[in-house]
């Protein structure tokens, strides 16, 4: 965003949402309230670690010129003294309500959580209510996220929260409400978990989006082990598709990653009109690699991915970077690559669009000698490897197409990549720090196994006003 510490940065993120200083993580309270879109997080001001959650606040008319507004929710209740953790928005008769996991360090050291609730009467000042219901029975602690919506066939609100059983398993309960007032539990929202192959031991940040015909949910889930080229990551986070009815939600389908990149989690969605929109956290990662990312000795911390519209098509979940992002295009150059291309390019902002109808030929496109994607023809696969930089290692995520590549955008963002192949069928994305960048330049190495056209555009950064 170029502002706050951002602004000095040697890793210059230009049209993520960063911290103006210390740590983000979640997309929380995601809503167009009165024609603005208000964007929430999770937030450290103070410092760069996992502590003394907030909720920090931007919003916008158009996603493309952003305000900072100050911090929405401070850890100041007894019910939330230790942190304001994730959770939602939506807009009942004209008030925004918020709704949140307050989590509590009592005396003995011992902790709780309490499901809580905030409104507001202009999308700023917000007025804390205090828990809406009590801890359920049966539960650890672990039980946050609320997630809330308006079921207009069933004339009722919903809220899903992703917990932890005391047999260390993990799922979603489900409870309702007339008035948004009086919860009733519905218990779990999955009850057929046959298709499932992994559970976990905690699902955090539960959101299920049911539209006309069918319903999506994605979660993320802690404690699945790797298999193949998939959770490779500390974390993940995945999707189902299914059935929602009687209260229930049956998958029709295995669990699938939403991103098959490095550090994607915690993603939240909101209806936009007739468009769900979703920012995702980049993001988690494992605590040795978080404490020594780059930015740690310059105060900041992670971004939000860029907000990507979400569709389902034949049980396939596809995301698209939101049009509106089109307007941050500049200078354009076109390269006919024959074989080989080493460019460099004097923006640390860049759109990256690659396409051929019937399927692109095997190839190597290269960041700064740091990240490379690299396309296989012959078996639709794709890896992406990345410099750590923490172990100083070359490290990969790998996955496979169901058809080839036809069409490829990728978008980089200094330290961000977030790439998007077959119109959002497959997605990933990245953080990655080379010395390049530092200087405000990209070089761009593509090598090609025929002729191919590559586009690249320039980015300006999101407006910030004051
Ligand atoms: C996910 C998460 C949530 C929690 C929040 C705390 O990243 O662990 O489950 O509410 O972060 O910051």
């Amino acid at each position: 965003m170029l502002d706050g510490k951002v602004k000095d940065s040697k890793y210059p993120v230009g049209f993520h949402i960063t911290p103006l200083a210390g740590l983000l993580n979640d997309p929380n309270g995601l809503v167009k309230y009165e024609g603005i879109y208000h964007v929430f997080y999770q937030l450290n001001p103070a410092d760069t670690i996992h502590k003394n959650k907030h909720w920090g606040h931007i919003y916008s008319e158009d996603l493309i010129t952003w305000h900072r507004a100050p911090i929405a929710l401070a850890p100041d209740a007894w019910y939330d003294k230790d942190g304001v953790y994730s959770g939602s928005a939506i807009i009942i008769e004209n008030q925004l309500h918020l709704y949140y996991t307050g989590n509590v360090i009592d005396e003995a050291g011992e902790k709780h959580s309490y499901q809580c609730l905030a409104v507001s009467n202009d999308g700023f000042t917000f007025e804390k209510k205090g828990p809406i219901f009590e801890h359920p029975k049966g539960f650890t602690r672990h039980v946050r996220d609320p997630k809330v919506w308006y079921d207009e066939k069933e004339a009722c609100y919903y809220l899903v929260l992703g917990a932890q059983r005391e047999n260390l398993t993990g799922t979603t309960l489900l409870y309702r409400s007339k008035d948004a007032i009086v919860w009733e539990s519905m218990g779990d929202l999955i009850t057929d978990t046959s298709k499932l192959s992994q559970i976990g031991y905690m699902w955090e940040c539960p959101d299920l989006i049911v539209q006309k015909d069918q319903a999506l949910f994605i979660y993320s889930p802690q404690g699945i082990e790797a298999t193949g080229d998939n959770y490779q990551n500390i974390y993940q986070t995945v999707y189902l598709t299914g059935d929602f009815q009687e209260n229930h939600f049956t998958p029709n389908m295995d669990m699938r990653e939403v991103d098959w990149g490095f550090e994607y989690y915690a993603p939240q969605s909101f209806y936009d009109e007739n468009r769900v929109i979703s920012y995702g956290w980049m993001g988690i990662t494992q605590p040795e690699f978080e404490s020594s990312m780059p930015t740690v000795t310059e105060g900041w911390l992670h971004c939000l991915t860029i907000p990507r519209t979400l569709h389902l098509k034949d049980n396939q979940l596809f995301q698209k970077p939101v049009e509106e992002l089109t307007a941050l295009r500049k200078q354009k150059q076109v390269f006919t690559v024959d074989q080989a291309l080493n460019t460099v390019i004097h923006s640390s902002q860049l759109e990256i669009l690659i396409s051929q109808p019937t399927g692109l030929a095997s190839f190597d496109l290269t960041i700064d000698e740091n990240l490379t994607l690299s396309y296989d023809a012959t078996d639709f696969s794709l890896k992406l490897t990345r410099l750590n930089w923490y172990t100083n290692q070359l490290e990969e995520r790998k996955t496979q197409l169901t058809s080839a590549l036809k069409n490829l955008q990728w978008f980089i963002d200094g330290s961000v990549s977030e790439l998007f192949l077959n119109d959002g069928q497959s997605v990933a994305s990245a953080r990655f720090f080379s010395s390049f960048v530092e200087q405000k330049q990209l070089e761009v190495t593509f090598a090609a196994q025929s002729t191919q056209e590559m586009v690249v555009y320039e980015l300006k950064p999101l407006t910030i006003e004051a």
